[in-house]
């Protein structure tokens, strides 16, 4: 890195450089738990896992002006698609500014860009998490995982998930409640992300689920059969939760996860929701799973379908597979996008 170096005195202006990788996530299950709290948020449970697939971040303090803000952030070359005067990173980096309450030197961060942006993988709120890390290193602040934690769900849901010490955890509450989960067994599954077009806004997922759920009560209303449909969808998901938590706690595997992803198929609550703000997504996945034989499945909000293989060699090769099998998928303008690759292990 260049650029930041020394002041036009040439006296030293900047401290040491910390970097830090910021892993995607995808969500093996999720169920909303009810209708909106009165902040708006919706109760969640699920399992979150972190994959290999990074952002790479480096932070340090640049000038030793004390600035209330004027933190900045490049992108390294290949990083497409981020604004950088809004990026969640930079937000962090505020938000812990504010937090310290005192003049605090500007920071100067950099990020090489993997993760696909606005895919449902949340690397905004994983670049967010690693920023808070790396710039409370880069200030010295004394600040405890618990203060940091409540920093992180400020900037979004997601956020607190990538501060846990696992990278596979029992998500709860509106994203805040991380319980870790044994990951050895199952860190270095192969994962091949399939991305479609149009990015719903989260938000709007959730506004279409409890339209949803509102309808199938009022159909519910009517008759029996249709009162047994209306019980909570959740049902299933929590059901898949289960045995998804009795597998990572017990003798768990590549290969045994593979084998629970049929049951994982309706496990994202979200899914009929998005399918209603996104079109082509049910065509999208509908192919893929002609093609591989494979259930895709789905994570958080969209549009990101993921399928699951023993390692991940067999993911590129399902990679290969896919790409000449899909085309154009669902009437989208461009393929789907294509990343291979694991579950993390750390
Ligand atoms: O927390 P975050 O900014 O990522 O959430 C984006 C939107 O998603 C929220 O404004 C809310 O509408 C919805 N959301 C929710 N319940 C959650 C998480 C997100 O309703 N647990």
């Amino acid at each position: 890195m260049t650029g930041w170096r020394h002041s036009s005195s040439g006296t030293p202006r900047e401290g040491p450089l910390y970097r830090a990788a910021a892993p995607a996530k995808i969500n093996l299950t999720l169920t909303v738990l009810g209708p909106p709290r009165p902040d708006g948020y919706h109760e969640l449970r699920g399992v979150f896992a972190r994959l290999a697939l990074a952002d790479d971040l480096t932070v340090r303090t640049s000038g030793t002006s004390p600035t209330r803000s004027g933190d900045m952030l490049r992108m390294r070359p290949g990083s497409a698609g981020v604004r950088t005067g809004d990026d969640l990173a930079l937000q962090a980096a505020e938000a812990l500014r504010s937090w310290a309450g005192r003049p605090l030197p500007r920071l100067a961060l950099a990020m090489r860009k993997r993760i696909p942006v606005a895919a449902g993988l949340a690397g905004g709120s994983s670049d967010a998490a690693t920023a808070l890390r790396l710039a409370r290193r880069a200030w010295g602040l004394d600040v405890g995982e618990d203060e940091l934690a409540a920093i992180a769900l400020t900037l979004g849901s997601d956020v607190p998930f990538f501060l846990g010490p696992s990278p596979i955890a029992l998500v709860g509450g509106r994203g805040e409640k991380v319980a870790p989960l044994p990951a050895d067994g199952v860190a270095g599954t192969g994962v091949l992300l399939v991305s479609g077009e149009g990015k719903p806004s989260t938000a709007g997922v959730f506004v279409a689920h409890d339209a949803e759920v509102r309808r199938k009560r009022r159909r519910g209303a009517q008759t029996c059969e249709a009162r047994r449909a209306a019980l909570p969808a959740a049902a299933s998901a929590l059901a898949a939760t289960e045995r998804l938590v009795a597998l990572l706690e017990g003798d768990a595997s590549p290969a045994r996860l593979v084998e629970l992803a049929p049951a994982l198929h309706d496990a994202n609550d979200l899914y009929p929701a998005a399918t209603r703000v996104t079109p082509g997504l049910a065509e999208l996945r509908e192919r893929v799973e002609q093609v591989l034989a494979r259930p895709a499945l789905f994570s958080g909000a969209g549009p990101t379908f993921f399928v699951l293989y023993p390692s991940p060699e067999e993911a590129r090769d399902a990679l290969r597979t896919l790409r000449a099998g899909l085309g154009r998928a669902g009437g989208a303008v461009r393929p789907p996008r294509l990343i291979a690759t694991a579950i993390a292990a750390d």
